[in-house]
């Protein structure tokens, strides 16, 4: 089972595990722990991950990542899964799931033994209960939640999450309450292990394990989640309450699909419902107008610095004049300066990242100078004092 566009991956040597290949297509990339064998291989469609497994679990990630994908759910894209069919399909070498290698990803380990980890786990945490919850309103319960079932890349300001093992999830038209508390209660336990393994890695005593993480994920979870799928009282002289409720949440980054304004019988007002679908808001906008393909996070900065080139060109009245200058902005702005930046940053860096970062640095300046000073200014004083960061979250 193979997608049509995907057909170099053929020529894989299928008959022989993943284990014992040698093909010059591999490449050597960081992963996480798992618990089966991985490997990447290098085609020239792009870079792939593939997983063997016994057939059953085989199937199941993939029909899942399948849903997830049309769903717009934050997974991994699957391509393919090789079934072969002379072994046991309880074998570990039985499947093959083929998925597309998330770049610039990294694992939750890498983010941990990094410098900046202490002010970066508010972000971790916030980005891991975002996740889950991204999962349950898809109707996803991933019945294995775990920090290394899970892809960190930067995305802007922020940290990006995406699901990457869903051997064991499935899916369902709404979760219930019970099903949501479940999953909580496997990824309390799931990250307290993890976090054991880390304190035992480091040759730190059991005790001094950061035991409590996973509680203050599911701590963020809750808020989220009430944040979500609120329900507000509307009183006749505050509609505009609406407004603010679909602003916030597609401030989350959350689509909201659909709205339901119900009268209350006899009082004085009404009660608002809203119904929130996948959470590529920014994204979504910004592919629609431009074609770039970023980060919720990173689109959200990006469609800022669009508004700010159409300004810069006296503006547009009509939506074919904003179109036009869409294009004049990526053709112009956008993709040069992308290539400027992919020769600093080095071919393993994301240059989408670089941009936001850029674009930080121009507000940093302009504020500080209390005028606007430009891209060109900004990416001399890349040049000149390196790469900036966005603040981490707690630092000055
Ligand atoms: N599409 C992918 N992109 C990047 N890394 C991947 C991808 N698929 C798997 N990996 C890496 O392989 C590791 C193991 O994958 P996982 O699906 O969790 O396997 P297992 O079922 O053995 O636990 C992940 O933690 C990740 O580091
Ligand atoms: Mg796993």
């Amino acid at each position: 089972m193979l997608r049509p566009d995907h057909a170099e991956l053929l020529e894989l040597d299928w008959a022989r595990s993943i284990t014992e290949w040698t093909t010059p297509r591999l490449v050597d990339l960081p992963a996480g722990i798992s618990r089966h064998a991985v490997r990447f291989v290098a085609l020239e469609r792009g870079t792939f991950a593939v997983k063997e497994l016994p057939r059953q679990a085989g199937q199941r990630d993939y029909d899942v990542l399948q849903d997830l994908e049309a769903r717009g759910g934050p997974s991994v894209r699957p391509v393919g899964l090789v079934i072969r069919g002379g072994e046991d399909p309880g074998s570990e070498r039985a499947a093959c799931l083929i998925t597309r290698y998330v770049d610039y990803s990294f694992s939750y380990r890498e983010l941990l033994s990094g410098r900046d980890f202490g002010p970066r786990r508010q972000q971790l945490l916030d980005a891991f209960a975002l996740l889950l919850a991204q999962l349950h309103l898809l109707g996803c319960l991933w019945a294995d939640c775990s920090l290394s079932n899970v892809l960190y890349r930067f995305d802007a300001g922020t940290i990006d999450t995406i699901m990457v093992d869903a051997e064991t999830a499935s899916i369902y038209p709404v979760l219930s309450d019970g099903q949501r508390r479940q999953d909580l209660e496997t990824m309390v336990d799931n990250v307290a292990g993890e976090m054991m393994d880390i304190a035992a890695s480091q040759g730190l005593p059991i005790d001094e394990a950061d035991f409590h993480m996973g509680e203050d994920i599911a701590r963020r979870y809750e808020g989220l989640w009430a944040e979500i799928s609120a329900e507000e009282r509307i009183r006749p002289q505050e509609q505009f309450r609406i407004t603010q409720r679909i602003n916030r949440l597609n401030e989350l980054g959350f689509e909201v699909e659909e709205i339901q304004v119900v009268p209350h019988p006899e009082r004085d007002h009404v009660h608002l419902k809203t119904r929130v679908a996948d959470r590529n808001y920014h994204r979504n906008r910004l592919r629609e107008l431009t074609g770039v393909e970023a980060g919720e996070d990173q689109a959200r900065q990006i469609l800022a610095d669009l508004q700010y080139f159409i300004l810069a060109q006296g503006g547009a009245d009509t939506a074919p004049g904003k179109a036009l200058l869409a294009v004049r902005w990526r053709t112009e702005a956008f993709e040069p300066m992308l290539r400027r930046l992919a020769a600093v940053i080095g071919p393993k860096a994301d240059p989408v990242q670089a941009y936001t970062d850029l674009l930080y640095l121009r507000y940093m300046l302009s504020a500080g100078s209390k005028r606007d000073v430009g891209t060109e200014a900004a990416f001399e004083e890349w040049l000149r004092v390196g790469r900036p960061g966005y603040p981490l979250p707690g630092g000055s």
